[in-house]
């Protein structure tokens, strides 16, 4: 029987082999020897994602972030997040990202008729990394974008590629596949007419992570990567990394996986609010969901007995979350929420909220008959809080 070829050993193998092709080093054990003694040093300090790392996102240690988790150092490098390149190869030119590295000052613009500058527009609305841009960058990024028709069964991306373009959904649907370890691709979901993708690899410097396939026809909007690391990624970029540690730190958050935790990253808001702040009235329409950064809230309910008074109900602090049931049930808030200290919340609204929390709703769910038995102990009846309208 053949020995076991160990995990990751063709993919160096492979990649020693391509770099030797590329620069025909003229003294191969020499070349060699630099080679891997390189490949040693960037493994150490992150720099390259191993090809066997399935591991998660590496935290961000206690000195690169400041109060709130927020990222202090402006010129910290940008290290990839091993759990993203998880295929065929990490690429060895694979360097952190610099922030100045390839920064192109020109302003780059693609003509559009009125048709397409209007539906780039509608596209580009509900897109989390370009939440960030103020009216000018904005401008910039939609001048700069530009149509690509895409026919049904093409390759948009494809794993392990370099990456060239960040692509906004016009049209169409794509899927999304990705191979771990060599391993037969596996789908991992779809952009059905709406989305984003691209930007990690333009982000990180790192090869494509994800095979992207049309399902159908479509369109797509492309911004050349030298654009959008210039515009849109350091705003981008520091938010997924304030974000990062504390969303893997939320016992909720723990079905998602690396890449959605990271989505919700760029779609969520810190909001601040003082002792006493109301931030939930009760009966008011439900438009967004919270997540307790920092400090404590308190959740109390107008008694059925005597309206002028208030029952507490419970509180929540770092790590907890609350709004989420009026979203679900589509009724109107059901508890008052106070800030009980000074509290920052990490809020998303409504249409995040569906779109990117959907694999913790059956979490959520089930803390809903909690809710309920609470209330029966409280007031006698459930008030049926928790049914959907
Ligand atoms: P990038 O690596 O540049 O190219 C492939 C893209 O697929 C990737 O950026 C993301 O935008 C997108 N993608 C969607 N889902 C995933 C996933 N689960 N893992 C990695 N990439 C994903």
């Amino acid at each position: 029987m053949n020995p076991p070829i160990p995990d990751g050993l063709p993919e160096l193998l492979q990649d020693f082999t391509v770099e030797v092709l590329r620069c025909k080093p003229p003294n191969l054990v020499e070349f060699a020897a630099t080679y891997f003694h390189e490949l040693r040093e960037k493994s150490k300090t992150g720099g390259l994602c191993s090809a066997e790392s399935g591991a998660s996102v590496a935290p961000i240690s206690d000195e690169e972030t400041g109060e709130n988790g927020q990222v202090d150092d402006e010129e910290e490098e940008f290290k990839p997040p091993p759990s993203f390149y998880r295929g065929r190869r990490a690429s060895v030119s694979a360097e952190p990202f610099q922030p100045t590295e390839d920064d192109v000052d020109e302003k780059v613009i693609h003509q559009k008729t009125d048709e397409q500058r209007e539906r780039l527009r509608t596209s580009v609305k509900n897109i989390f990394l370009f939440k960030t841009l103020d009216a000018e960058q904005l401008h910039e990024v939609l001048d700069a974008m530009f149509e690509r028709k895409v026919t049904e069964g093409e390759h948009v991306i494809d794993q392990g590629d370099d990456g060239d373009n960040f692509y906004v959904v016009d049209s169409g649907v794509y899927d999304i596949l990705v191979s771990i370890g060599g391993q037969e691709p596996k789908n991992m979901g779809c952009y059905d007419n709406t989305g984003s993708f691209g930007e990690l690899a333009l982000m990180y410097n790192t090869p494509r992570a994800a095979t992207i396939t049309a399902r159908t026809d479509g369109c797509l909007w492309a911004l050349d990567r030298a654009i959008f690391r210039r515009i849109v990624l350091q705003s981008a970029f520091k938010k997924r990394r304030v974000y990062e540690t504390f969303l893997q730190s939320v016992p909720m958050l723990q079905s998602l996986d690396p890449y959605e935790r990271m989505t919700l990253a760029d779609a969520l808001e810190s909001k601040k609010f003082q002792p006493g702040d109301c931030i939930i009235r009760q009966g008011d329409e439900a438009d967004a969901f919270y997540l307790v950064e920092n400090g404590t809230v308190r959740i109390s309910r107008t008694d059925t007995n005597d309206a002028s008074r208030e029952v507490e109900l419970t509180t929540v602090s770092r790590g907890g979350y609350f709004g989420e049931l009026a979203l679900v049930t589509h009724k109107q808030r059901a508890a008052n929420v106070y800030a009980q200290d000074e509290v920052t919340c990490a809020v998303l609204d409504v249409s995040a909220f569906e779109r990117l929390l959907g694999p913790c709703m059956e979490i959520m769910k089930r803390n809903f008959d909690h809710y309920e038995q609470q209330l029966i102990d409280l007031f006698g009846s459930t008030m049926d809080v928790t049914d959907p309208r």
